[in-house]
């Protein structure tokens, strides 16, 4: 019996002597943000608390390793943050311009008064791997590329193949129209579900704007909604300007009204699309939008289909705005099947295309018409659409 006891406690001994011998690691692959002709905010995860930093080359011919490479550090304040969820904003680039990078995070062991260890570093590859690479707007951009995904619920296979039925390499963005997660219960399931496949694939080198969704709104984590996805106005609802389009991403919130039992007492989105509505008034009369040629919103809740309380609100709340505000498309999610409204059906002054979540929307648009192909898994073109400009 001691025997036995003795060889468990050297099985666990050996374990933890390995546990802690292991390497810090990545959990979340790098993901760009709000990349601008000036601008980009690079975001990723570790296993353990650690400093983080990018360090940016030229897309030229030298190799990454040639001379010492500009520093970005992960700070607050004028101080490296320590933390597992890192954000570097890599600011003061040239406009229309491609860089390389490399991202660091390197282990703090001990962080106690006057006492700072460090332990291993993870970084990404730049000896047999190439290094990262991604560009800047250009200010002379004027049609725009992208591709909408929606109500993946953490089928990463599906959002794969997905993105795989397009050809990505020529969009400039993706946007993740909502209900990407099931909940947030777990930070992990967002890493898991959606965001490391998305680096894989194409956000290492294009960003992706994220509109949140139903589900995105549950869970215990889910107030950390904006450390994983920050906008200009620090809330979910934001718009962006790329080339002639202006884009107004909503957040609907929760479908159910506030006081369901299904949110534990935890709801305040009545208060929360009032304020939002707000804010939308302020946006459509701004110079970012009233100059843009081609003004899209995207929005997971459909304004049409049912009854339900949040549905009911965003009718009440934005739709009176938007009906003025001259929008040319609306793209939505939420009820899992491919639909389409048009005005005469919504009795509102745009058309609204509503994905399903077994298909992409490739998206062009410029020289004023908006097209869309809607394609499935294996990369069949199921429909098509073309929708002229209001100006
Ligand atoms: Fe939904």
């Amino acid at each position: 019996m001691k025997k036995i006891i003795a060889c468990i406690a050297l099985i666990m001994c050996i374990g933890m002597v390995h546990a802690n011998d292991t390497r810090i690691r990545f959990t979340c692959l790098p993901y760009l943000q709000n990349v601008t002709d000036t601008e980009a905010t690079v975001i990723w995860a570790t296993d353990r608390d650690a400093v983080s930093w990018v360090e940016i080359a030229p897309d030229d011919d030298s190799h990454f390793y040639a001379t010492d490479r500009t520093k970005y550090f992960d700070t607050t304040l004028g101080k490296k943050n320590i933390g597992t969820l890192h954000h570097v904003t890599l600011h003061g680039l040239q406009p229309g311009t491609a860089y390389r990078y490399r991202v660091y995070s390197q282990e703090v062991t001990k962080n106690v008064e006057k006492d700072t260890r460090y332990g291993s570093i993870a970084a990404t590859d730049v000896y047999r791997g190439k290094p990262l690479k991604f560009s800047t707007m250009s200010p002379d951009k004027h049609g725009v590329h992208f591709a909408v995904v929606n109500d993946i619920h953490e089928n990463s296979g599906r959002y794969a193949n997905l993105i795989q039925a397009i050809d990505s390499a020529k969009i400039d963005f993706m946007v993740l129209n909502g209900d990407m997660v099931n909940n947030l219960d777990t930070i992990a399931q967002a890493y898991n579900g959606f965001l490391n496949e998305s680096s894989k694939l194409f956000a290492t080198s294009k960003p992706f704007y994220m509109v949140r969704g139903n589900h995105e709104t549950r869970g215990t984590q889910s107030q950390k909604y904006m450390d994983l996805f920050p906008t200009g106005t620090g809330n979910p609802y934001y718009a962006v300007r790329y080339g002639d389009v202006c884009f107004v991403m909503l957040d609907a919130g929760e479908d159910k009204p506030d006081s369901d039992i299904e949110y534990c007492g935890l709801a305040a989105f009545d208060r929360y699309r009032t304020d939002e509505a707000e804010w939308l008034k302020e946006t459509v009369g701004s110079e970012m939008f009233l100059s843009a040629p081609i003004r899209i919103v995207c929005i997971h809740v459909p304004p049409v289909g049912s009854n339900w309380h949040g549905l009911l609100e965003v009718r009440e709340k934005f739709i009176p705005i938007l009906d003025r505000a001259g929008i040319d498309l609306m793209l939505c999610g939420h009820i899992h099947r491919h639909r389409f409204v048009d005005s005469d059906e919504s009795g509102f002054s745009f058309p609204i295309l509503i994905n399903s979540n077994r298909e992409i929307l490739d998206i062009s648009a410029e020289n004023g018409t908006i097209s869309v192909d809607v394609s499935g898994e294996d990369g069949t073109i199921n429909k098509r659409f073309s929708f002229p400009v209001k100006r």
